[in-house]
């Protein structure tokens, strides 16, 4: 059986591996370093094996894929009801990185686009930079079984250039969802994007959310069930930014992309899929990630919304 599977694994790949359409994200000077043609498939099962294509232990930035494991966080640290008050559930249909909030609730639309991200990084508890911080990587390592580090350079060139996600934060600061200077948040965020991560950590982070909350190997229980609930509700509705619609349709599995160019999903209960391909379509998601997803969903008959 295991064979069959990685035999099915190495072909999606194989099949994959000419499609070079698409562009690496550069607005980040420190993301265009990338080799484009960088290519992984990893699927982690339940009961914790990895099969593992390509380029699978090579490291890249987890970028937005940090999102829901931030909220996940802040839920753990604040609650459902009060993580509430500051950020919606709702699809924005919105670039990643619009600066807008809903103006009716006045409040970011989700968790997943940089606005409810930036959010749920002031929520974490600490009360320093470096102790958020730590709080963050430690809580992301567990769900990888393995200790994550931060890639500074990516950090400093995040730092450097990322005025738009400023402007965000003073937006929030102004609207009173930000309750602290929107630099210290933004020395959170910034970070936690630049953690660095492989294919196989991303399957293994996917397996811990398929899991219910728990690391099919370390068997450590990372999230409370209920909470792990939630986080896959709004990756479901927001993960893949204003091409939700079309995942969900034709992938059916709770999902978040980064412009690292990885790529999680989740069928709850069974198993965590990842994919590293770093040249991105219009919405900012991997083209070789999204296509890998869609043929092995429809393959194995994954879809189960
Ligand atoms: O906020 C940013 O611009 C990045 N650090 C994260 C963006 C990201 O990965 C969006 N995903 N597709």
């Amino acid at each position: 059986m295991k064979s069959l599977v990685q035999d099915y694994i190495d072909g999606v790949y194989r099949d994959l591996t000419g499609e070079r359409s698409g562009s690496v994200a550069d607005y980040i000077p420190e993301l265009a370093v990338v080799d484009p043609d960088s290519f992984a498939i990893c699927l982690a099962t339940s009961d914790g094996y990895v099969y593992e294509a390509g380029d699978s232990r090579k490291k890249f930035a987890i970028q937005s894929i940090s999102k829901p494991f931030t909220y996940a966080l802040a839920l753990a640290d604040r609650g459902l009801a009060a993580v509430a008050t500051k950020v919606d559930v709702e699809p924005s249909g919105e670039p990643f990185n619009e600066i807008s909030l809903d103006p009716v609730t006045e409040r970011p639309r989700n968790p997943m686009i940089n606005a409810g991200a930036i959010t749920s990084a002031s929520l974490v508890a600490g009360a320093t930079v470096a102790e958020r911080f730590e709080r963050i990587r430690r809580f992301y390592s567990r769900f990888a079984g393995r200790e994550l580090t931060l890639n500074e350079s990516m950090f400093e060139s995040e730092d450097r250039t990322g005025n738009r996600n400023r402007a965000i934060g003073y937006l929030l600061r102004e609207y009173g969802i930000l309750e602290e200077d929107p630099q210290t948040t933004l020395g959170v965020y910034f970070r936690q994007c630049s953690i660095e991560v492989d294919c196989r950590d991303l399957s293994l982070m996917a397996a811990t959310l398929a899991d219910s909350g728990v690391h099919p190997v370390s068997g450590d229980r990372v999230l409370d069930a209920g909470l792990n609930e939630r986080v896959l509700s709004v990756m479901t509705t927001c993960g893949m930014y204003n091409a939700a619609g079309d995942w969900v349709t034709e992938v059916g599995l709770p999902a978040k992309s980064g412009v690292g160019g990885g790529i999680l999903a989740v069928l709850p209960g069974q198993l965590g899929l990842a994919v590293f391909s770093p040249r991105l379509d219009e919405h900012g998601n991997s083209v070789r990630g999204v296509r890998s997803c869609r043929r092995i969903s429809k393959d194995l008959e994954l879809h189960f919304m």
